[in-house]
């Protein structure tokens, strides 16, 4: 496949294949539930360009890998992230990184790297082993029986507020917890109106919340050298030594808290699903993580635990918490022999370029063997994996999303033997965000030192 600008042999907007009203109002039904299933019969049905919807806003699903590196490296500049994600989410995470294009983004992607440059990442790091034991202590009592999805989450909301927020061990973050909740929450609502009593209205009353807990602490961040991602947004500055306004920085912080909190609690838990259903994978990423003969994952351990890292890409694979990607088109392009105009929305699936058996072994299967060496198989195409997108707007918190699952999962294997009943099968809700319907119960035992 290749894309170009479009010309006069490709073939026109209705000529795409594209979705009945029957398949439409049933993929409404099923999408979160079972997005895989609905785009794999999309993909089986109709091929690797599909137009769908029949609304005023035009879409187009792009399947495989070719599709993905289509879009996400945007080569001939057709395509923005603003206005795709605008739509989506823009009243609630107004200026967030993905929500700009061009100069714009790279402008404040720069200001903004130096905060996950391995300086800080290392201090970040020192700070989430201090507060790990105390937060994972005590996760067996009561039998060891617990519901993990909202221990993770909790767990990754205080480890946020610290190392994004700089708010202090003990801080009452309750308000700011309820605040952010509901904002996210808002930016998946269908009914998008202001109105009291909806979650449109609670998301936007959540996020006036964060603006005015944010202007309060902005002076103290500004005054102080903190090593929390608020106060080195407060000192970064561009070439010309100009600083990020007071609202820029905000914006980022609110945005941040998103883009990290719920993608790291997704990741977590499925992988804390896989390793309870695959005991041998979990002794032998445990006996790795042993190997190490301390208590805390430090710094230099990080890209040297093999078995680690294959099976936390496998959960990413199985499991990406951004199953979709969208963009919108801003000039017309020609794909798969179609040309697409401008003013489309259009959207890549990594949930199901992951589960292509054209590019993957029995890709249904939980098998962290397949990024080892003599396999990896992710190698087979440059965009066939993509958990974390690519190009311009790759996952800027990627190294840090993987340090925190490292270091959560160095201190919970040490402690804990995790499993779940012979035959469960956690029921995911694979959009927006990958989750578990059931909260994932597991039940731990602790291993004696
Ligand atoms: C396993 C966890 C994570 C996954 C799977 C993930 C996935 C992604 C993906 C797919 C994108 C690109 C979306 C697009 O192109 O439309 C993205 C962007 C982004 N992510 Fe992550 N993310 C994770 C964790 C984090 C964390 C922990 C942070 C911050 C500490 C973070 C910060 C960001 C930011 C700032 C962007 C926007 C980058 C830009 O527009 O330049 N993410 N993430």
């Amino acid at each position: 496949m290749s894309s170009s600008y479009a010309h006069s042999e490709s073939a026109g907007w209705h000529e795409i294949p594209a979705t009945t009203l029957g398949e439409s109002l049933g993929a409404m039904r099923r999408m979160r539930r079972d997005m895989l299933g609905v785009v794999t019969e999309r993909y089986e049905r109709h091929g690797p360009v599909v137009r769908q919807g029949r609304g005023p806003m035009k879409m187009v699903n792009l399947f495989g890998p070719d599709a993905n590196r289509l879009l996400l490296l945007d080569r001939e500049s057709v395509f923005s992230a603003k206005k795709a994600w605008d739509l989506i989410m823009g009243r609630i995470f107004t200026n967030g990184l993905l929500l700009r294009d061009g100069d714009d983004h790279r402008h404040h992607r720069r200001l903004l790297r130096e905060a996950f440059r391995t300086p800080a990442l290392e201090t970040y790091l020192e700070r989430m082993n201090g507060m790990l034991d105390g937060m994972l202590e005590g996760w067996d009592e009561g039998g060891g029986q617990i519901l993990s999805f909202p221990r993770i989450k909790s767990m990754a909301l205080d480890i946020a507020c610290q190392i994004f927020l700089g708010t202090g061990p003990g801080h009452d973050t309750r308000a700011l917890n309820q605040a952010f909740e509901a904002a996210v929450a808002a930016s998946m609502s269908v009914l998008r109106l202001p109105i009291p009593g909806l979650e449109f209205h609670r998301g936007l009353r959540g996020r006036r919340t964060m603006i005015r807990q944010f202007e309060g602490w902005l002076p103290e961040r500004r005054a102080g050298h903190g090593d929390d991602f608020f106060s080195r947004f407060c000192h970064a500055v561009d070439e010309e030594g100009r600083p990020l306004r007071d609202q820029e920085i905000i914006d980022h912080l609110i945005f941040l808290m998103m883009a990290a909190h719920d993608t790291t609690t997704s990741s977590l838990t499925s992988l804390l699903y896989e390793l309870a259903r695959n005991p041998e994978w979990q002794e032998r990423v445990r006996e790795e993580i042993r190997s190490f003969a301390k208590p805390a994952v430090e710094f230099e351990d990080l890209l040297v635990m093999p078995d680690t890292i294959a099976v936390i890409r496998e959960t990413l694979r199985r499991y990406p918490p951004l199953s979709t990607i969208p963009r919108a088109s801003t000039e017309p392009f020609e794909w798969g022999g179609y040309e697409i105009p401008a003013g489309v929305m259009v959207t890549i699936y990594p949930i199901h370029t992951h589960h292509m058996d054209e590019w993957w072994t029995d890709p249904f299967r939980f098998d962290p063997e397949r990024f080892l060496p003599g396999r990896e198989e992710e190698k087979r195409h440059s965009h066939v994996y993509v958990p974390f997108g690519g190009g311009d707007h790759m996952c800027l918190g990627l190294r840090f999303a993987e340090m925190q699952i490292k270091a959560v999962l160095f201190k919970l294997l040490q402690r804990y033997r995790l499993s779940v009943p012979e035959g469960y099968r956690m029921p995911v809700q694979q959009a927006p965000i990958s989750k578990p319907m059931d909260g994932l119960p597991l039940h731990l035992e602790r291993i004696q030192p």
